[in-house]
């Protein structure tokens, strides 16, 4: 039997199961990370950020990320499976982040774990990283319950999702042009803050007062998008425009964009949750770190919201874990597929 038809079968009796060890790679952009979970239960969770290396650029340099995670990943590894006190013979399968993300970055986590996978003679299962986000909560919140709403808003992705069950996640609404978290990079980039962005203007935002007006973009549409690239442009313009002036503040800046954003987000939610007729809501990606968002949220009448523990909003692997354990739980045919890009496919 081929290794392929091999594998078929064994991804088969690992879906009848609850307790599959998983090891979860994820290399999609600056962090190498690495994780065991076993059934719900979270054994490791291993990030080594670049995030240093790419400040002095502003941003994350693609090859230079590919190169860093070529160095870190098989320490990470190694020490996710320390940490988990298994042993490399008990991990049943290995997940790992194959869309999106940088190609560079992506090909170290998928060619790492491809080749491990098959070393040990067992499955691999491809994993998208926005759903990740989502389904560390399924893993971590035993409350939650489908159907349910998610607000995904990281670096390069800005929807809303309704989640009818494990693997059937329905995009209702997504950013038209820029992301959450781009507007909160790019901003903070200009105003001399560093990178990433999100975490700066927040400390920034503090001392500030909400004192300038920007503007709502797709003010009174009916569906439930968002754009964020003209908020960006009139934040910009006025950091240009006014910078000489006296009353000129950076700390103002960062609060009135950040409940701006607040704003937005929150008024797409609410009709989103009130349309649906949902009052689960899950908040997850980078900006679901953000407190004042979260609080912004929160004044959402009816609605019950979900957040990641911090450590599990920015990238990590635990989320990649948990993404392949709803898919080993949606009863799909899952397939082995070798071929570049795309490994293990669903059957539709
Ligand atoms: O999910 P993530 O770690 O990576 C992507 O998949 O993009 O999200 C990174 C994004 C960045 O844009 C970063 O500025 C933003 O999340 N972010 C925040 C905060 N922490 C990270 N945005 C607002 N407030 C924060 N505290
Ligand atoms: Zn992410």
């Amino acid at each position: 039997m081929s290794y392929v038809d091999r594998m078929n079968k064994k991804i088969k009796l690992l879906q009848q199961r609850d307790d599959v060890v998983i090891l979860a790679i994820e290399s999609s952009c600056d962090e190498t990370a690495a994780s065991i979970v076993k059934g719900k239960e979270i054994l490791s969770n291993v990030i080594s950020s670049q995030v240093d290396i790419h400040e002095i650029f502003g941003g994350v340099v693609p090859e230079i990320a590919s190169r860093n995670h070529t160095a870190n990943i098989r320490g990470v590894v190694d020490k996710a499976i320390k940490d988990s006190s298994l042993s490399v013979k008990d991990i049943d399968i290995i997940a790992f982040t194959n869309s999106p993300g940088l190609l560079g970055a992506l090909l170290v986590g998928v060619s790492y774990a491809k080749a491990m996978a098959y070393s040990l003679d067992i499955p691999f299962i491809n994993v998208d990283h926005i759903k990740g986000h989502i389904a560390i909560n399924i893993l971590t919140e035993p409350e939650l319950k489908f159907p349910f709403l998610a607000l995904t808003a990281s670096g390069g992705h800005t929807m809303i999702t309704r989640v009818n069950d494990y693997d059937d996640f329905q995009v209702i609404g997504k950013s038209i042009d820029d992301a959450a978290g781009e507007c909160f990079d790019k901003t903070a980039r200009v105003l001399g803050l560093g990178y990433p962005g999100g975490p700066k203007i927040e400390k920034a935002a503090q001392t500030g007062i909400d004192n300038i007006s920007f503007p709502t973009p797709l003010k009174n549409q009916k569906g439930y998008d968002f754009s964020f690239s003209g908020l960006k442009t009139s934040v910009l313009n006025y950091i240009n425009n006014n910078k000489k002036d006296k009353d000129y503040s950076i700390e103002n800046i960062a609060c009135s964009l950040q409940n701006k954003i607040a704003e937005i987000l929150k008024d797409n939610i609410k009709r989103a949750c009130n349309d649906q007729k949902i009052n689960q809501l899950v908040f997850a990606g980078g900006v679901a770190a953000n407190k004042r968002i979260r609080e912004a949220l929160k004044q959402v009448k009816n609605i019950e919201i979900f957040y990641p523990k911090m450590e599990y909003c920015t990238d990590n692997a635990v989320m990649i874990a948990a993404s392949g354990y709803c898919l080993l739980r949606s009863k799909k045919e899952l397939k082995l597929d070798i071929t570049i890009g795309a490994c293990a496919r669903q059957k539709t």
